[in-house]
This record gives structure tokens, sequence and C-alpha cells, in this order.
């Protein structure tokens, strides 16, 4: 598990509050850090199904958890419809999804994930299947490539680095993290005062992009409301303030069918301890919905 801290853990537990025999959902499994915990407090018959892209992450989560309370599936939460299929189970007591990446993906060079680490350009969660980065910006254009990196990477500098990384990409394909990183120096000089890296936000554009990561989140909540049982919860944790508009109101848009009502009144962002152990996690959100119990819903159409 080294390097791997999961985010928000206590407030997760709380919020979530597993209990005995409950059933988990985790969509997000990664290193299950969260999930050995629920597991713990759902014993001793409460079962998980762990559901990621990345079959790495998969099969070291195998290793940390009691195989005969266990299903783990490689998939797509944006796939729910497949997924489900293959779970072959209604509705869950908890569901989890803690989205974007993991650090043991950022940390592993060979995954192209971070400019602090050299390796391919390939950026892709699940790397058997679609495009990588290299591959991806060996044919967009140049107002697309702005077009992400402002929306996805909210860098007031998109043009200019677009430009940059088109202009180096003629003079000869970008194929490594660091020819990228220098692509966007170039555009961008780093700045003594400046805490945060020219290629920090490029990055984690090309990220999102390469891995659908909005298009996924928005199937999800678009079928949400179905996956809960009566009394279930549901805790998403997102990284990206785009991401956490999308939950505020697809939650907001259930709780107005009078199905489901809000556990965390406000976003739960993590406090001073967790910001200090962990600055990873200083961009979450969290978000934590509840269906409410049959008996005792205000629906027009229950
Ligand atoms: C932040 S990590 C989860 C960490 C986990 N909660 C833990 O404590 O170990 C996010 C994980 O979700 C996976 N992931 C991201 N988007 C996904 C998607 N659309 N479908 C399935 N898995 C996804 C990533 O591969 C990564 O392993």
């Amino acid at each position: 598990m080294a390097g791997h801290v999961p985010v928000l853990l206590d407030e997760v537990l709380d919020s979530l509050a597993p209990a005995p025999g409950e059933h988990l959902l985790d969509l997000t499994l990664g290193r299950a850090g969260h999930s050995v915990e629920i597991l713990q407090r759902t014993s001793p018959d409460g079962r998980l199904v762990g559901v990621d892209r990345d079959p790495v992450a998969l099969q070291e989560s195998a290793q940390r958890l009691p195989e005969e309370r266990v299903l783990l599936i490689q998939g797509d939460f944006g796939h729910l419809p497949e997924l489900r299929e293959k779970i072959g189970h209604e509705t869950w007591d908890l569901v989890l999804a803690d989205l974007g990446v993991s650090s043991p993906q950022i940390d592993e060079g060979e995954r192209g994930f971070s400019f602090r680490h050299d390796g391919p350009l390939d950026m892709r969660m699940d790397p058997t299947t679609g495009e990588t980065a290299a591959e991806s910006l060996a044919r967009i254009d140049e107002g697309e490539l702005a077009r992400i990196i402002h929306e996805y990477g909210e860098d007031r500098h998109s043009r200019r680095i677009a430009a940059a990384i088109i202009r180096a990409q003629k003079i000869s394909p970008l194929e490594t993290t660091s020819g990228l990183a220098k692509a966007i120096l170039d555009a961008v000089p780093r700045k003594a005062d400046h805490h945060i890296h020219p290629a920090t936000r490029t990055f984690q554009a090309l990220r999102i992009e390469i891995n659908r990561e909005m298009t996924a989140l928005q199937h999800l909540l678009d079928r949400c409301g179905n996956l809960l049982s009566p009394g279930g919860r549901l805790a998403i944790l997102s990284y990206h303030s785009l991401e956490d508009r999308k939950v505020k109101q697809a939650f907001r848009d259930l709780i107005r069918e009078g199905d489901h009502e809000l556990v965390t009144p406000k976003p739960v962002r993590p406090g001073q301890e967790e910001l200090l152990r962990n600055p990873r996690s200083r961009s979450v959100r969290m978000r934590v919905l509840r269906r409410l119990p049959a008996d005792n819903r205000g629906g027009a159409n229950r």
C-alpha cells in the first residue's frame, strides 16, 4: 500500500455509517483504502462489489480483501447497465465513488500521468483500451486542445500552452511526460513564487479528456437514483469544480423528486490535519445522499 492514503476516511465512515450486514458497491476501488475499513464495519456478512477501470488496482486490492465477501470487477462506472448485468445485484446499502486517479497511478512513471516522473505519454486508467495521450496529441487541433486545457485544467494560459504544444508536436511527436512538460514550460516559464508547476493543470486536463471522466460521471449521476436500497447512502468525492457542480445538481434533482435527502448539507472538505498529512486531498469535496426508507417518501409518483 506504499504511497496510498484514503481521502476523508473518517468523514466517509461517519457519513456512510456502515452497519453489520450492509452491502457496499465501491465504484472506484483503487487500493481499497475506503473499502477495507467499510468491510470491517459491515462484517460478518456484508458484501463488497469493487469496480475499477484499472486492472492493476484490482489485482493489488484483491490481496487486501477477504475473498469470501468480495467480488471484483474491471469496468467503467460510466457503463452502469453493463456493470449491473455482471454484478447481478439490484440495489445497495452503500455506494462510494472516489473520483479521479489514485496516488499509485500518479506515482508510477510508466502510466504517464505525471510530469514529475518521466514515462510514456499514456494516461489511460485502463491501459488495455482507448487512445493514449500521445495518440490524442498527434491528431488534436490547437483550438480543441486550448478548450480542453481551459475547461478541464482551468488554466488562464490555455491558448498559449496549446499553441506551444502543437508547435513542439510538429517538430517532433510528443511521446513522453518530460517532453510534454518541457513544451509547457517553454510557453509558461516557472515563477519562483508560484507553488504550482505550470504543467499541473494541462496534465490534469489531458487526463480528464483521455479517460472521458466528465462523461462517465454524468452517466453515473443520470442513473444513481436507482442504485440505492431504501435507506441506502451514496458518497461521491470529487476533485474538480466541474465534477462537484454536476454532483450538486444531480443530488438536488433527486431530492426534488422526493425519494432522497442530503446527509451532508454542505460539501465536506478535509481538515487542517489531513491537508498537512496528505496534500493531495486539498481539492476534494464530498457530498452524500440518502435514499429515504420506503415508508418515508414524499414524491408525488409513489
Ligand atoms: C481516487 S482513486 C480511489 C481510491 C480508493 N478510494 C482507495 O481508497 O483506495 C480512483 C480510482 O477510480 C478509478 N476510476 C476512475 N474513473 C473510473 C471509472 N469511470 N470507472 C471505474 N473506475 C474508475 C481509477 O482507476 C482509480 O483507481
